[in-house]
């Protein structure tokens, strides 16, 4: 039988105060907040005030707490909270991709030494139980790709701008009033927390522990009206999307960029704030999984999936982690791309393997070919700062043969 749970919550802000009410209004579950610790004593809080406390303490050590639920804004905060919760064997949900990514082996480590379990189902994609799925349903299958729109906010503004011709402003304004956006939208339209969402899912899929430094993120900062008529004339649609690809050699590449999507993706009609994931498996093929990404009751109703999961027990096993063939990350691959560049010598910080087009108008040049990663990563600042735009213009990438190591070029040999 499942026992009535008791929580302690961290932060109640937009996710917070929707698992209150997705909690509250849940007829199948029934849990107890018994303690709501919160940071800005000036805020007015729509529950009584014997719930709020200013002391973490005050959760962390109460020994009747069985569940601490974080989720608040600061990863680094978030990260001590965690930690000390799950010390003193307390089982954590979180929904904090940040935290999640930049911490990953730690807090794996620290749920494995004291027994408890850490789920994060809502830190990825919102409502799509993508976690879930990949550690229960794929766990035994080789996976090819795992590919989407991990981002509600910047797939909202990229369809409001695209489809609706509202301005960047207030298509971000309304994300932000909607409770999409993070608290620095930043990390939405530059692609952080995509990159977030995506290294965790490396971990469940591939079983890869990635650090976010080593993967690249561009995101849509950089658009104009000539990257989109040049989509709209092809028939495309653009969106930000993460790219968990194996490949050759048991390598696995991982990286966040802008991508032209054709009318039959999937991805094609995945608008507004919603999500999706696109999982290839070697022996099932393509699965195709949509929800609302952002948002305060749908990320509520997946941090209450785990709390119910929780209650009969139940633990991530990461068995692609811990099994002994777990690929390596690589970003010596070959990108498909679209550049949208100013001046001729912009090409000067851009080493195309290939060019298939080229475009030079009075206002308006590009390029089309393929580069390696690792290329890209080095001009990204440079991408960035002189407002050049990047698509990939194909999702699949393959390994770069010229530079890529010896035992590779070994191993096909042997597989040939
Ligand atoms: N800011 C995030 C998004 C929230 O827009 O997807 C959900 O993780």
């Amino acid at each position: 039988m499942s026992k009535k749970l008791k929580i302690g919550l961290f932060g109640f802000g937009c996710v917070g105060q929707g698992l209150y009410h997705v909690l509250n209004n849940s007829t199948g579950f029934k849990a107890d907040i018994i303690k709501i610790a919160v940071k800005d004593k000036n805020k007015t809080r729509t529950v009584g005030s014997d719930l709020i406390t200013y002391d973490k303490w005050e959760i962390l050590n109460n020994p009747e707490i069985d569940v601490v639920v974080e989720l608040i804004d600061d990863a680094e905060e978030a990260f001590h909270i965690v930690s000390e919760a799950l010390r003193r064997g307390k089982h954590v949900v979180t929904a904090n991709k940040k935290l999640l990514a930049t911490h990953l082996e730690e807090l794996y480590c620290l749920q494995k030494e004291n027994n408890v379990s850490l789920l994060y189902e809502a830190s990825a994609c919102g409502s799509i139980p993508i976690i879930r799925s990949l550690e229960e349903y794929f766990d035994n299958e080789e996976l090819e790709k795992v590919s989407g729109i991990f981002n509600g906010t910047s797939n909202y503004i990229l369809s409001k701008t695209i489809n609706e011709k509202l301005s960047y402003g207030e298509a971000l304004k309304q994300a932000q009033e909607k409770g999409f956006a993070e608290t620095d939208p930043t990390n939405d339209v530059e692609g952080f927390d995509p990159k977030f969402k995506a290294i965790i899912i490396a971990l469940h899929a591939f079983g890869l522990i990635i650090k976010p430094e080593n993967v690249l993120n561009i995101g849509i900062t950089t658009l104009d009206e000539h990257d989109i008529r040049y989509a709209s004339e092809k028939g495309y649609k653009i969106k930000l999307t993460p790219v968990i690809q194996r490949l050759e050699g048991n390598q696995v590449s991982v990286f966040v960029a802008p991508r032209f999507i054709k009318e039959q993706d999937q991805l094609f009609n995945v608008e507004n704030e919603f999500n999706g994931v696109v999982v290839e498996g070697k022996f099932s093929g393509e699965q195709f999984l949509q929800g609302r990404g952002a948002g305060s009751l749908p990320t509520g109703a997946a941090v209450l999936s785990d709390i119910s999961a929780l209650s009969h027990g139940y633990r991530y096993e990461f068995k692609k982690y811990l099994q002994k063939n777990a690929p390596v990350f690589t970003n010596d691959v070959l990108v498909h791309l679209y550049i949208r560049y100013n001046r001729e010598e912009d090409l000067n910080h851009l080493f195309f393997d290939e060019v298939n087009e080229k475009y030079t108008g009075s206002t308006y040049h590009y390029i089309v070919g393929k580069i390696n990663l690792k290329k890209i990563i080095e001009a990204r600042e440079f991408i960035l700062t002189h407002n050049l735009f990047i698509a990939l213009v194909d999702e699949k990438v393959t390994l770069d043969r010229t530079v890529n190591n010896k035992e590779i070029v070994e191993e096909l040999q042997m597989v040939g």
